[in-house]
């Protein structure tokens, strides 16, 4: 009964002024931390006093030059570079497993091993096939059978070691990047307004000397993001050149600047066993004289390159200021809360702040008339039942030591 009665209470708030210097010293250093907080913080560190955009909008025109050496012959950028088209993700091409003169027909695969016609006759989902199977299982040499499938043959066989592409260290990647934040209508571009035509010719991107170059060595970008050159070339993997436009408009234009960081993207095939590094497959297609078509296939490892634009700027404006500004000076009354659990638990003479701060009114002491029953005699065992005087709803709550 007695907490059904506690429960339906109502509070309402009543001011008490301590005068205390332990209370008061803690009251005025926790409010001095909660505004220097804000003014250091939110304001001067996070630019609370900001409006931001994030929708980034971007182009990025990729170019890479250099010449390259792959069985006997010279490899230049339309060799080893696709898409050509210079977007923003580019393989360029370091290894290449070559199949030539495929014709449409029937042949025994090396990606099927069979005894007899019986381990030929459903599809194995996991064998990497290079057809669709016959039913039949036929000499592959003098050796040992495969299924025989019908397809581009001679199959292709995959699992032989080819020399690397390791030119490709030196070759040179020319980077174009516009952007644009839309909110404000802000342009800039990563070829910024001091660099001379001479300066395109020779400079190669370096972090600390020149940071805002716009050409950089590929075998640079593979060192940048912590990788070896030579293996990547040999297995293939995807690294990500990442260029951050964070800029703060409020400042002159010149102080928006690109910066540029380097990782590699495909962490998963870095340390599985299973499948790693990167390779696909793509064929090129000639027709005999009697019309008959044959293609080159051609299965190509390769460091893929994504470039990512990122960035956000901010510029003031009256909303974001209000908005912080009330959220700091409310903040500031938070201080109570932590002074009230001090005043009423740990200083000295807790219990008589205590009685000052929560008093309790019942209803029969403010109406005597409408009930016929001893109020004193009520209150007083209601008294002696909660000795313990707190406040559950205001937050300010004691701990009862
Ligand atoms: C890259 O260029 C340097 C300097 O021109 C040369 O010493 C080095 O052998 C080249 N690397 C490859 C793999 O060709």
């Amino acid at each position: 009964m007695n907490c059904v009665a506690n429960f339906f209470t109502y509070e309402t708030t009543k001011s008490v002024v301590v005068k205390s210097w332990t209370i008061g010293v803690i009251n005025r250093a926790v409010q001095l931390l909660i505004i220097s907080y804000f003014i250091g913080w939110v304001f001067l560190h996070e630019k609370a006093y900001q409006i931001r955009d994030t929708s980034i909008e971007s182009s990025v025109v990729t170019k890479v030059k250099g010449f390259g050496k792959y069985s006997n012959q010279v490899m230049d950028t339309a060799d080893y570079v696709t898409p050509p088209q210079g977007t923003s993700v580019f393989v360029i091409i370091t290894k290449l497993i070559v199949t030539k003169n495929q014709f449409q027909g029937v042949c025994p695969d090396p990606g099927y091993k069979c005894k007899g016609d019986k381990d030929c006759k459903k599809p194995v989902p996991t064998a990497t096939g290079a057809g669709i199977l016959t039913g039949r299982c036929v000499n592959y040499n003098s050796t040992f059978q495969t299924c025989q499938i019908q397809g581009w043959c001679p199959a292709e066989v995959d699992n032989v070691n080819v020399p690397v592409m390791l030119e490709a260290e030196n070759f040179t990647l020319f980077i174009k990047n516009s952007i644009r934040f839309p909110l404000f209508n802000f342009e800039k571009g990563n070829l910024l307004p001091n660099l001379t035509a001479e300066d395109i010719k020779r400079c190669r991107f370096n972090p600390v000397e020149q940071p805002f170059c716009p050409i950089l060595r590929l075998g640079d970008i593979v060192k940048f993001a912590g990788q070896d050159f030579a293996q990547l070339a040999d297995t293939g993997g995807i690294i990500g050149i990442k260029i951050g436009w964070v800029c703060d408009l409020d400042h002159s234009w010149d102080r928006c600047v690109p910066s540029y960081s380097f990782n590699r993207l495909d962490g998963v095939s870095e340390k599985n066993k299973v499948s790693n590094g990167y390779n696909f497959r793509y064929a090129k297609y000639y027709k005999q004289e009697n019309g008959t078509e044959f293609r080159t296939l051609m299965k190509a490892f390769g460091i893929r390159f994504d470039v990512l634009v990122y960035g956000n700027a901010g510029k003031f404006n009256i909303i974001p200021t209000l908005i912080n500004t009330v959220a700091a000076f409310t903040s500031v009354g938070v201080g109570t809360v932590l002074c009230d659990i001090i005043l009423l638990n740990f200083l000295k003479g807790a219990d008589q702040y205590k009685a000052k701060k929560f008093e309790e009114v019942s209803e029969k002491v403010l109406h005597p008339d409408t009930s016929g029953s001893p109020i004193y005699q009520n209150n007083q065992t209601l008294g002696r039942r909660c000795e313990e005087k707190q406040s559950t709803d205001s937050g300010t709550f004691s701990i009862g030591l």
